[in-house]
């Protein structure tokens, strides 16, 4: 990812700086056994600051100040242990203490957007789900009490789509806070957006030590700068809000998923990215604060769980009944791209709308293809101008970098820019910096038939792959090319939708290949939502114009999606886990798009399978009544991380608890409860698992199995029937694969799916077979 690379180069760049003056100090991540604590300290602040002390006598490389002040954060939530700034000898000196579990380096997590720029709004038709005559509760009322907490860049809190007209008093068990700081104060909060806070101690750190912050470019609170905040938060839970528009175009309403629940904003992600030990204190303050849902739309690489600072925050969540949802990431449709593939996770992938915007390129020789646009301004006339493509002086010209295009073969003409390296809305930038008076941003093979709409500074028409391949060779083969550039405003009920996002990150799981990942695709793709009035819709610092919404498109917008639904399940059903939710959601969702064909998968234009949709599309309506579940208690998931080949420590680290064993563990990590299937050969032919569904229907119902098997794979299912008495009764089945003998599948995935079903409901579960070790 080029931001990633980015961030990391910044980062070491810092860390350079800093060696000339002082030793080479970072931040750590400390592993603590929380009941080792001396009685004589009170408190484990005290505990830990003394354990520091101690650290900087040792080693001499410190006064007694700079160890007090090197404690960055205690956690005692998502985490047991502190975050500290330390030398890589003092490090080495902290794992030799017996109260040290482990000593990890801070890293860098991103969000998960791909920074789409955008327009307004459209009713979104999830929002009509939610009325069911078949159950009495009143959702909205319910709602009320829910809590959605959201890791981000902050919030803008004088957005609509944070009035709190109508609603009630804020439930008495919050223990959050409204922080006060720059440019926000206590009264910034009210009964929609009830808490607020910052964490910004590992990014200064990073960012060269506490006073190398530049301090005019940041915000010190909840405020957000940078509008991804706002847009996720308002995506989760925004009151309605109707006549939203971005710079007067047009015009609709726009709402979050759970309008009546309640938000809290935890602003971890700050210019350079978001840091782990941030983050974790994020975690940790909203578990204590009492939020009921997370919504987290970052993430880092592929790293086992024990590492991964999400991960194990997440672990405590679950553990107290707050259920997580994370994006899946934009490294689609690179294989095995996926982050936050724990399975206490909602790993969430992406999908399109039904909604277009499509915008025209008519070139010189009278061919017309369409493609997207939500350019907003003067258009460019009817008449044709120059067209070129070329890569210029230094070679970057096709890809339309700062600085490679030059004017005197730009001016007064469309650019083709290729998509990819620098972000979309830049090219134009660039182009039009250039004296270009438009773009045609053409897609290459990375990106396909994919087509994410922008408000260009310029008049500007995004294209496929296939189209572009064609402009390209008119370009080419022309001797003077001209284009003309038009605009097609929305349109609905684009056919086929959803289909999955390019951008979604796939599987396999790296992590876990026995847990298939991603669990679901949301909306993603030109999402509109609220924004932040410090920044310009394209987030590029040029652009001047202020905007109340947005639209932008990524794994950061499906992910708040399912955190509102999964506000709503939990006002619906408010003894459900965490783990119940996520089967409840997984279990429903749909896999035919509205043409009622099979899910298709933007890369490729090719059918879409489950390591791109997991187990569908979300169906929010289906998902308040499942039918049956799979649960998944925290015993279990404990058992599932020592069937891993982890060290008890490690096992520690995420559990958090001081008499783990692993006396109990599965003999294969897919024996988890899980509501889909990963299954992997590799040394074997033969795997089976068993399974425990609990009947959350009628008393007295009846399910029949249904199995979809590849001609390779034999699946047998026992019992084939499974009768419940009562609601809450749970019953088993084992479910058998059997690979078929003689095909060469060495490099061939499959896919089918295991379904329990009755008049009333359809509990299905994907099916991924590999046959190679992952
Ligand atoms: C909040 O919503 C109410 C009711 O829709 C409306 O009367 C009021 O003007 C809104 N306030 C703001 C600040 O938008
Ligand atoms: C490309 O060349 C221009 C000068 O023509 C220079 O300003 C710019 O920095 C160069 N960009 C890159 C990416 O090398
Ligand atoms: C381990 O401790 C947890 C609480 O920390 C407790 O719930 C659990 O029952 C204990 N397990 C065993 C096997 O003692
Ligand atoms: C199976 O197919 C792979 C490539 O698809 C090939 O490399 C391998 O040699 C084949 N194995 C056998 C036993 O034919």
């Amino acid at each position: 990812m080029a931001s990633m690379a980015c961030i990391s180069f910044l980062f070491f760049l810092s860390l350079a700086i800093a060696a000339t003056t002082t030793a080479v100090k970072q931040t750590y991540i400390v592993h603590m056994r929380h009941d080792a604590k001396p009685d004589h300290f009170p408190t484990h602040q005290d505990w830990y600051s003394s354990t520091l002390q101690s650290l900087s006598s040792e080693t001499q490389s410190d006064s007694d100040s700079d160890s007090l002040s090197s404690l960055l954060y205690t956690y005692s939530s998502a985490f047991h242990g502190f975050s500290a700034s330390l030398d890589p000898a003092q490090a080495e000196s902290l794992l030799s203490s017996p109260s040290v579990v482990g000593v990890y380096p801070d890293t860098v997590y991103t969000l998960h957007t791909t920074r789409t720029p955008a327009f307004l709004g459209l009713n979104n038709d999830l929002n009509l789900y939610f009325h069911d005559p078949h159950h009495p509760l009143d959702i909205d009322q319910a709602s009320h009490d829910v809590i959605i907490g959201v890791l981000d860049t902050g919030v803008w809190p004088e957005s609509a789509s944070f009035n709190d007209s109508g609603m009630p008093e804020i439930p008495a068990r919050w223990r959050g806070q409204c922080q006060s700081g720059q440019d926000f104060s206590p009264k910034s909060c009210n009964k929609k957006l009830i808490g607020a806070r910052f964490f910004s101690k590992g990014y200064h750190m990073a960012s060269g030590g506490g006073g190398a912050l530049k301090k005019h470019l940041e915000v010190e609170s909840p405020r957000d700068q940078d509008g991804h905040g706002t847009h996720t938060a308002s995506t989760a839970a925004g009151s309605v809000v109707s006549d939203a528009s971005l710079l007067g175009y047009a015009s609709g309403t726009a709402r979050g998923m759970a309008t009546h629940a309640r938000v809290a904003a935890y602003k971890v992600c700050w210019t350079n990215g978001c840091f782990g030990s941030d983050i974790l204190a994020g975690m940790d303050q909203a578990i204590e604060d009492g939020v009921d849902v997370l919504s987290m739309s970052l993430g880092g690489g592929s790293t086992p769980y024990y590492r991964d600072t999400i991960a194990i925050g997440a672990f405590t969540a679950m553990e107290k009944g707050i259920f997580v949802s994370c994006s899946a990431g934009n490294s689609g449709p690179n294989k095995a791209s996926l982050a936050n593939v724990a399975p206490w996770i909602m790993t969430v992938g992406a999908g399109t709308l039904d909604r277009d915007f499509p915008a025209y390129a008519i070139l010189g020789n009278k061919q017309r293809f369409t493609g997207v646009s939500l350019y907003s301004g003067k258009g460019m006339g009817s008449k044709p101008v120059g067209l070129i493509y070329e890569k210029g002086s230094n070679g970057t010209g096709n890809l339309c970098l700062p600085g490679s295009l030059q004017p005197e073969a730009v001016r007064g003409k469309v650019v083709v820019c290729d998509r990819g390296i620098n972000a979309r809305v830049e090219k134009g930038a660039v182009v039009r910096d250039a004296g270009g008076i438009g773009m045609i941003l053409a897609n290459t093979a990375a990106s396909g038939e994919e087509l994410v709409a922008d408000s260009h500074l310029l008049p500007a028409v995004a294209v496929g792959r296939k189209v572009g391949d064609m402009i390209r060779q008119y370009v080419r083969s022309e001797a003077n090319p001209t284009a003309v550039l038009s605009f097609g405003g929305t349109v609905l009920n684009v056919r086929p939708s959803p289909v999955v996002a390019a951008f979604s990150s796939r599987g396999p799981n790296m992590v876990t290949p026995q847990i298939l990942k991603p669990d679901l695709i949301g909306p993603g793709v030109n999402i509109l939502a609220a924004w932040s009035e410090a920044v310009g819709p394209t987030g590029l610092e040029k652009d001047t114009r202020k905007t109340r919404f947005n639209i932008m498109s990524g794994t950061s917008m499906s992910c708040p999606h399912i955190s509102g639904v999964a506000a709503l399940l939990k006002a619906a059903h408010p003894t459900w886990s965490p783990s119940a939710i996520k089967s409840a959601l997984m279990t429903t969702a749909y896999v035919v798009d509205n043409t009622h064909s099979p899910l298709r998968d933007a890369a490729g234009g090719e059918l879409s399978t489950p390591w791109a949709h997991g187990s569908g599309h979300v169906d929010p309506q289906k998902a308040l009544s499942p039918g049956l579940i799979y649960d998944i208690s925290t015993e279990e998931y404990v058992a599932f991380l020592c069937s891993l080949g982890y060290t008890v420590e490690h096992v520690q680290t995420i559990a958090k608890r001081p008499n783990i064993t692993c006396a109990k563990k599965f003999n294969d990590p897919g024996q988890l409860n899980y509501p889909s299937f990963s299954v992997v050969f590799a040394n074997k032919r033969v795997v089976r698992y068993t399974r425990q569904v609990t009947n959350v229907g009628a008393a007295g119902s009846v399910y029949e199995v249904a199995i979809s098997a590849p001609p390779t794979v034999a699946v047998t299912v026992k019992p084939t029937k499974l009768a419940f008495k009562n609601v809450g009764d749970k019953l088993r089945y084992t479910v058998t694969f059997v690979a078929k003998k003689g095909a060469n599948l060495s490099a061939r995935n499959e896919f089918g799916s295991i379904v329990w079903r009755n008049a009333d409901h359809q509990v299905r579960s994907p099916v991924a077979f590999s046959w190679t070790q992952i």
